[in-house]
């Protein structure tokens, strides 16, 4: 069930039987010569639905842009200040505090968001521990990302036991060409597996890694991994997220 193809007496209902919800995270940025800019956005906006559809939950719309400052040397990444980010998702949690909602699953599809994810958590619950009204508050947000859920990051291992590194991984790359057939594009690579280092600004990012990548090889990508890994990440999120409501 999806928020953004639901009506309002549907939620309504849903609110009567549970108070759970589940929110994919993402980013919009440069995935190296061969991944999708909507990557990050893509794999958790699919795992998700396709947990929520298994699982009968309520998967809201995409949080799809992001952190991505380092990426911004190359065309089409689109970033959020962390402040800007923080707020808008005080906003979205509070608005969904409002219709009754008490846990927001966020399933994160992007490394670079974690910190000012938390940020957004402390800044969520700083705001009811300082409420004098009196009221009740229940609502907790909860965070996962997709290549930590249970028997995933086992997986990646065994598909790409060499060329995952860090950014524009062939583990991500295989989902989306599962989740969006027909997008899978070809790029010539100066070197098969790109440079590994640290990260600071978009600027020395290009100079250090000049086609985007971070230590992969993107060329592993196929779909069929990308099933296998969608259908590992559903198992598990649909018990996790059963567990969270619960809680
Ligand atoms: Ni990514």
């Amino acid at each position: 069930m999806q928020l953004h193809l639901s009506a309002w007496p549907e939620i309504e209902a849903y609110l009567t039987t549970s108070k759970a919800i589940l929110i994919p995270i993402g980013s919009t940025e440069q995935h190296g010569p061969l991944g999708l800019l909507g990557t990050d956005a893509i794999c958790a906006e699919y795992i998700a639905r396709a947990a929520g559809d298994e699982g009968g939950f309520l998967v809201g719309p995409t949080f799809n842009v992001g952190q991505a400052q380092h990426h911004m040397s190359f065309p089409g990444t689109i970033t959020l200040r962390p402040s800007t980010m923080i707020a808008a998702m005080t906003d979205w949690a509070n608005s969904l505090r409002h219709h009754g909602f008490e846990r927001i699953y966020w399933l994160n599809g992007h490394g670079g968001n974690i910190a000012t994810i938390n940020a957004a958590f402390a800044e969520i619950h700083h705001a009811t521990s300082f409420d004098q009204s009196g009221q009740t508050h229940a609502l907790r947000c909860s965070l996962r990302n997709w290549w930590e859920l249970a028997g995933v990051t086992e997986l990646i291992r065994s598909l790409f036991p060499s060329g995952e590194g860090s950014h524009a991984t062939p583990s991500e790359i295989s989902v989306t060409q599962y989740a969006c057939p027909g997008t899978a594009k070809s790029a010539e690579m100066a070197v098969k597996i790109a440079p590994s280092g640290p990260i600071f600004d978009a600027e020395d990012f290009r100079r250090r890694y000049p086609d985007g990548r971070i230590g992969s090889d993107p060329t592993l990508a196929n779909p069929e991994a990308g099933k296998k890994l969608v259908d590992t990440a559903v198992r598990a999120l649909v018990r996790e997220f059963q567990m969270f409501t619960k809680g």
